[in-house]
């Protein structure tokens, strides 16, 4: 099998955490390929999450202006065309780019336009995410919902809530979420990744999500993952981030090929490829080796992607 050529679907990609050496040397000369590899990209193994997102805010920095915001959609786009993605969502929080006096909607007309330019250039279509973050207040996590529904009709399709699971509970975003619910705007939610099954029945009570970003320790319960299965809510796994988060200890320790086995709908996706350098590619051939997965494995992935990615249904059955 031809991993490389084989299409494939990312609806689970941090855009501000998956830039290349090429495009942060581009955007700051004295990075050396060595202090990248030092700074930018992680180790095997962080402590925990939090250790983790720690990395993200190098990337971040370097995405302050319109320019440099283009920049790296471009080079994100060219790396997803490489690996022969078809179709991905990739998310970012608009509220962490204005150090350098961008206000949040400059920040996502800027990278909507970038991304509608990459999209007819690289012939691989995408659409974007916008994610509050666990740390962020009501207003912020509403100004965030605001963004999505002023963008509607543009690349801008969903809602997601990324950062720190375990230290920050979901009270300051509930009213967000119902406010998206409202307004018909699609909602995903990071959980069951710092935190356990209890997280994931939480996020799925107050937040509504119909997909979970991660959600891996939902198998620690199987009534939850009787839940997820009759509801069909799609589990958007990300196993090289999670070994690297340090929620398991190796590969095979993963759950995702247990909860395939379940009929759990979900993905696989890289999360972010900076800090964990890792292609859909190599992931699905960590695939193929420990879980002996193959063509059918893949397809049905993608297809429980497509199912449940955040286009329009006519727009979707285009894709498949
Ligand atoms: N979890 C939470 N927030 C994040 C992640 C993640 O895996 N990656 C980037 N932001
Ligand atoms: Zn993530």
């Amino acid at each position: 099998m031809n991993i490389q050529a084989y299409p494939k679907v990312e609806l689970h990609h941090h855009l501000d955490c998956s830039l290349s050496y090429k495009v942060v040397h581009a955007i700051d000369p004295t990075v050396t390929e060595e202090i990248y590899h030092r700074d930018f990209t992680g180790p095997v193994k962080c402590t925990n999450l939090v250790d983790f997102l720690g990395r993200t805010f190098r990337g971040i920095a370097l995405m302050q202006t319109p320019e440099h915001l283009r920049m790296v959609v471009d080079d994100v786009m060219g790396q997803l065309k490489r690996d022969n993605v078809l179709y991905a969502e990739l998310r970012f929080a608009p509220l962490l780019h204005t150090q350098q006096g961008m206000s949040p909607e400059e920040v996502v007309e800027v990278v909507n336009e970038a991304l509608t330019n990459a999209i007819s250039t690289t012939g691989v279509e995408a659409r974007l995410i916008l994610c509050t973050l666990r740390h962020f207040d009501a207003d912020e996590s509403m100004h965030t919902v605001r963004l999505v529904e002023q963008f509607q009709g543009t690349n801008v399709v969903g809602l997601d809530i990324a950062g720190d699971e375990a230290g920050y509970p979901l009270d300051e975003h509930i009213a967000a979420f119902e406010y998206a619910a409202d307004q018909g705007i699609f909602r995903t939610a990071h959980a069951g990744e710092a935190r356990g099954a209890e997280s994931v029945w939480e996020t799925l009570e107050y937040l509504q999500p119909t997909r979970i970003g991660h959600g891996a320790r939902s198998i620690e319960d199987p009534a939850l993952i009787e839940k997820l299965r009759e509801e069909q809510i799609h589990l958007e796994l990300c196993p090289a981030s999670n070994l690297q988060t340090n929620m398991y200890d190796t590969y095979i320790d993963h759950p995702i090929n247990r909860l395939y086995q379940h009929g759990v709908s979900m993905s696989v996706n890289t999360d972010n490829r900076t800090i964990t350098p890792v292609t859909l590619k190599q992931e699905y051939e960590h695939l193929h080796q420990h879980f002996q997965w193959g063509k059918e494995h893949f397809l049905q992935c993608n297809l429980h992607a497509l199912r449940s990615s955040f286009l329009p249904e006519e727009t979707r059955n285009t894709l498949v």
